[in-house]
């Protein structure tokens, strides 16, 4: 019975693991867009003017090619005009979640 509770504990835990890192994070991403993005872009519907040779976010959202997943690797990889910002997968991954929720 005890070896039992171990496996299903064990069980959840992965489970719980796993989804946590495979989710991204919007919310997250919003932070990040407004500390690291803002001074160029314009990241959220509120925000009245960034950098004008920087794409608002809700433009990209709304590109026809636009796809989460590629913007998350775009993101890794330093950008000609924009700073290296040097973001981890994780963070990359929530700032393209974000990204995708501003197209709504
Ligand atoms: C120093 C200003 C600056 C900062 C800071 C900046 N960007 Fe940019 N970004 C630009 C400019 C300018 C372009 C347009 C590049 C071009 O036209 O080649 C751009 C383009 C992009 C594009 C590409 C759109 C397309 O055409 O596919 C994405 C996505 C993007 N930025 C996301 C971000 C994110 C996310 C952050 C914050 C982590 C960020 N940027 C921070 C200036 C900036």
């Amino acid at each position: 019975m005890i070896r039992i509770c171990g496996y299903l504990l064990s069980l959840i835990l992965l489970i719980g693991f796993t989804q946590g890192a495979a989710a991204a994070d919007a919310i997250q991403g919003q932070t990040l867009a407004k500390r690291w993005c803002a001074a160029c872009h314009v990241v959220a519907a509120d925000q009245k003017s960034g950098n004008t040779q920087a794409p608002p976010f809700s433009a990209i959202a709304k590109m026809p090619r636009f796809d989460v997943a590629r913007l998350a690797l775009f993101l890794l990889e330093p950008h000609p005009k924009m700073p290296d910002m040097n973001l981890s997968r994780s963070e990359a991954t929530d700032l393209a979640a974000y990204i995708q929720s501003q197209g709504n």
